[in-house]
């Protein structure tokens, strides 16, 4: 079993410049493949409010949901550092109301962090999680929660007073007490800067390769939607097309009558089926099923 990745090892991946893998999973089916792949992090995005609710925007995603996601996530995730979102409106009302429902996703939702969008204004939010023995990661440029004010999903942090924004937003972030900082959507040269100037962290997304990590929604980088193409993902599979085809080709077995074939069926100790339309036999009783039959493992799939 190898060592769990916690916030401590992340900093010490700065340090040694190695770079940090985080990637979105909503489920433990995923959440364990990419843990076996050697994700660093396993962030449970609220964009999942996106990817497996189809929604337009991630604003619609309560907390009850992101619960429901970590623990199933965490379920599946054995060295990976599990993050959990903190969903709108969930932390911007009250301090009291973000460290109640921080509590939530580490307590029922069994994750080891929680992520949250914004800067300076939340810092004294971050100060008293962090306070109540919860890491937090911070979430900066384009953030996703903010879509509204932003009017739409923009670069952001292109002009110079935009980019002392962010910046001044970043410092004043890592000063309250988060352990990391995901850049979003912000040009490269910034970001760099961003990474140099702290001593936490950051871990971007379409905010170019000097940051300390890079993490992409699994269903983007996985190529499970063809028609989400934005500049910054980078397919490395076709996993639409790959299930697609698989599908398309059960569905023709199970109509040609080829699936399920002998090799994917039972065949019974006692039962005489009866031998056609014409001659009726009556069908023997069978025997009472008592257990200890044919052992076929889990039904549905492994378990993690
Ligand atoms: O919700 C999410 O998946 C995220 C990442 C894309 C950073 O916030």
């Amino acid at each position: 079993m190898k060592d769990k990745v916690t916030i401590h090892t992340l900093r010490k991946f700065k340090q040694a410049k190695q770079k940090i893998c985080m990637v979105t999973a909503y489920d433990a089916t995923f959440a364990r493949i990419l843990d076996d792949a050697g994700a660093d992090v396993i962030l449970v995005g609220d964009s999942l409010g996106m990817v497996i609710q189809g929604n337009d925007s991630t604003l619609p995603v309560t907390m009850d949901q992101m619960i429901y996601h970590s623990r199933i996530v965490s379920r599946g995730a054995k060295r990976a550092h599990v993050v959990g979102d903190m969903p709108f409106m969930s932390y911007q009302t009250t301090p009291e109301e973000a460290v109640r429902n921080a509590g939530r996703l580490v307590a029922e939702g069994g994750v080891g962090s929680v992520k949250l969008e914004g800067g300076e204004e939340f810092a004294e939010t971050v100060e008293r999680i962090v306070r109540a023995s919860i890491p937090v990661m911070g979430h900066l440029g384009l953030t996703p929660q903010s879509v509204h004010k932003m009017g739409g999903y923009v670069v952001q942090g292109r002009d110079e007073q935009a980019a002392r924004k962010i910046l001044h937003d970043a410092l004043a972030l890592e000063k309250a007490g988060c352990y990391a900082l995901v850049l979003e959507g912000v040009p490269m040269d910034l970001a760099a800067q961003i990474s140099e100037r702290l001593t936490i962290p950051t871990i971007g997304i379409g905010a170019g390769v000097h940051c300390d990590g890079q993490v992409l929604v699994c269903y983007d980088f996985l190529g499970l939607n063809p028609d989400f193409k934005p500049k910054f993902v980078k397919r490395y599979a076709d996993l639409y097309g790959a299930i697609r085809q698989a599908s398309e080709t059960f569905f023709s077995e199970i109509r040609g009558e080829t699936f399920p074939d002998e090799d994917h069926s039972f065949k019974s100790k006692t039962i005489r089926l009866v031998a056609s339309n014409k001659s009726p036999e009556p069908a023997p009783v069978p025997e009472r099923d008592e257990g200890g039959g044919e052992k076929i493992g889990p039904v549905y799939g492994v378990p993690v």
